[in-house]
This record gives structure tokens, C-alpha cells and sequence, in this order.
């Protein structure tokens, strides 16, 4: 199949032209390298630099490529960015999502026509009662770049009966790997990993018990592949469903790394005050991705800690 990948130099982006191209399928990527790479791109990918704000240089790249999958994953994916300054998130997250939607309904074409959305299950539920939270809890956003995403399922839904297409959502937990950008402000396992290998202590917002969903890329892309000819108009979690802490990252990377700054004696990492607009805990209940597309994470933290550190330089 002839697939764009929004977001393909970016850290999961790049997984999925990855996963893409190895079951055969020819891919285009559109990114504009704000966060992604050129050295994560796939050489058998053709290559857009672009920015999906722009709609004429959108329409032109579908008009040219005429696929018939979608997979959108280009975005500002950072929390506390967008809470200090909304605007860029919404731009990308919202108007170019729009782009994408309004090209590919032109110009999209085949029997799988098919829009894949990168959503996120981490910051769209808020804090909900019930933990880990299925599809159904509501979505109440704590930050514009949640909202985004919100207003981008939204957005989907709306084209996908404007223009026929099918679309697939998916509601990601914290997916960590290699190619994670260690500068970004989410990414703990790239963070930590970078800097603990260098035996300088890292920042824990907060007293360590934050927790969140950790899945290992190469299971994402995984559902990236089985959701290409399978299912279509859905919300899907991903995730383990289960809680790990701050904490509980940093001692598995201390493990791993034999972690001790300060001449030797440090062994501890900084503890800093919340950051305003963050999830305190969440876990993400991925029963029905189970159930629908025979889908479950398979690689265990300390597997995906040890394969992201090994290639943290
Ligand atoms: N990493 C996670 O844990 C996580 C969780 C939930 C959802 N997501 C979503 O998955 C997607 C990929 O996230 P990631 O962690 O790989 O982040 P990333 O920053 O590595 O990837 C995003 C990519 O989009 C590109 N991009 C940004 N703005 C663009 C624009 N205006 N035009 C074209 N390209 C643009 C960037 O250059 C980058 O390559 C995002 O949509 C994100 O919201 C990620």
C-alpha cells in the first residue's frame, strides 16, 4: 500500500516507516524536523520537508502521492510547553491536522483508505476516577496539547463522514525507545538514560510517585501494522495497564547503569516541585485492543530500559 507518515523523522513516526517499509509497503514522510531527525529516516522513505500548517504545500504532496493510508503523527507533543504558550501546539495540533484531513480526503485514494491518528491516552482522560482508564472514561483534558489531540479525534471524525474515509485512533500511554529526544520534556527513560549514564543526577518533579503507562516503541508499531488492513472507525487504547512511578524508572536505569554521581557517594536523583498541568497518575486499559485486533504490549520495562540505554551514547 502507498502510505504517508506524518511525523516519520520524528521518535514513533520513524518506528512505524520502519515497520511499514519492512512488511513491503511504500511510504512517503512529511515532517518539518522541529523535533524529528534526518538520521531517523528510513532511506527506502521518500522524503517531504514540510510543514503540515501549510495546506496548498499539503495538497500538493497528496495530489502527488495519492495514498491510500494516512498515518499522523506529526504534532508538538510536549504538556507544559503548550501550557506556557498554547499557540504553536494548537497551530500544528489543530490547523495542521486539519491540512492533513482536507488532503487526504481530496486526494487520498484505494479500498483501505484509511486515517491513523496518533492520540493520547496519557493526557486526554485528565485525572479519572477509575485507573487504569478505558475508551469510555470522559476526556477532560489538563492542557492545551490534550485538548489538541481531543479536538483532533474530533476533527477525524467529522472528515472521516465528509469525505468516506475510515479511521483508525489510537489513545498512546508513554511510549519510550530508542530515538526518544532526550531534549524533549516527556521522554523519562531518554532523559534519565542520558544523563545517568554520565553519572549526573536527574530531576523528579515531584516526590517520585508521578506514574504513568510505559510501552515500548517497537509494540507500537506493531499496532501500527495489525490496524493497516484491520478494523476501521475506532478509538483504541494502548497501554499495560498498569502504574509505574518516577521512582521506580530511576532505580531501573541506577540498576542498569550502576548509577552514582558525586565522586560515587550520590545514589539519589533531585527531587523538584510538581510542573502544573501534568498527569499525577494514569494507566491505560487496552482490554478491547486486546479483544479487537489480538493486540498486548509484549516487551517488559527492564527489556525496553536495557535496548533504549544500549543505544544512549
Ligand atoms: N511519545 C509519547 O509517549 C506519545 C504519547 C501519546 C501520543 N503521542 C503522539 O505521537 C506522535 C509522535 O510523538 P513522538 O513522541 O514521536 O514525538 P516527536 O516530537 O519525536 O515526533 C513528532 C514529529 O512531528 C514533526 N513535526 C512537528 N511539527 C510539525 C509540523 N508543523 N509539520 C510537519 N512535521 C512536524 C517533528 O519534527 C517530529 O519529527 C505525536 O503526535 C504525539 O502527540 C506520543
Amino acid at each position: 500500500m502507498k502510505i504517508i507518515v506524518t511525523g516519520g523523522a520524528g521518535f514513533i513516526g520513524s518506528h512505524i516507516v520502519d515497520a511499514y517499509i519492512k512488511a513491503g509497503h511504500r511510504v512517503a514522510v512529511i515532517d518539518n524536523l522541529l523535533t524529528g531527525f534526518k538520521k531517523n529516516l528510513n532511506p527506502k522513505a521518500k522524503f517531504y520537508k514540510a510543514d503540515i500548517k501549510n495546506l496548498a504545500l499539503m495538497e500538493k504532496i497528496f495530489r502527488r502521492e495519492r495514498p491510500e493510508i494516512v498515518s499522523h503523527h506529526a504534532a508538538i507533543a510536549e504538556v507544559v510547553k503548550s501550557l506556557r504558550n498554547p499557540l504553536p501546539t494548537l497551530g500544528t495540533n489543530v490547523l495542521g491536522t486539519t491540512n492533513v484531513l482536507l488532503a487526504f480526503g481530496k486526494y487520498g485514494a484505494g479500498k483501505n483508505w484509511k486515517f491513523i491518528f496518533s492520540s493520547t491516552g496519557g493526557a486526554i482522560y485528565g485525572e479519572p476516577k477509575k485507573i487504569p482508564a478505558d475508551e469510555r472514561t470522559p476526556a477532560i483534558p489538563l492542557s492545551p496539547y490534550g485538548l489538541s489531540k481531543l479536538l483532533g479525534e474530533e476533527l477525524i471524525k467529522f472528515y472521516s463522514r465528509q469525505y468516506g474515509f475510515d479511521y483508525l485512533i489510537f489513545r498512546y500511554p508513554n511510549v519510550y525507545g530508542p530515538r526518544q529526544n532526550p531534549k524533549g520534556e516527556a521522554g523519562v527513560v531518554a532523559i534519565f538514560g542520558g544523563i545517568m549514564k554520565r553519572n549526573i543526577r536527574p530531576t523528579i518533579f515531584g516526590d517520585g510517585t508521578k506514574a504513568r503507562d510505559y510501552v515500548y516503541v517497537g509494540d507500537i508499531a506493531r499496532a501500527n501494522i495489525i490496524v493497516l488492513k484491520r478494523r476501521k472507525n475506532e478509538i483504541i487504547n494502548l497501554g499495560w495497564g498498569k502504574m509505574v512511578t518516577d521512582q521506580t524508572i530511576f532505580d531501573a536505569i541506577a540498576e542498569e547503569t550502576g548509577f552514582s554521581a558525586s565522586g560515587g557517594k550520590e545514589t539519589k536523583p533531585i527531587y523538584a516541585p510538581y510542573r502544573k498541568g501534568e498527569v499525577y497518575r494514569i494507566a491505560i486499559d487496552a482490554r478491547r485492543a486486546k479483544k479487537i485486533l489480538g493486540w498486548r504490549p509484549s516487551v517488559k520495562l527492564k527489556d525496553g530500559i536495557r535496548k533504549t540505554l544500549a543505544t544512549i551514547h
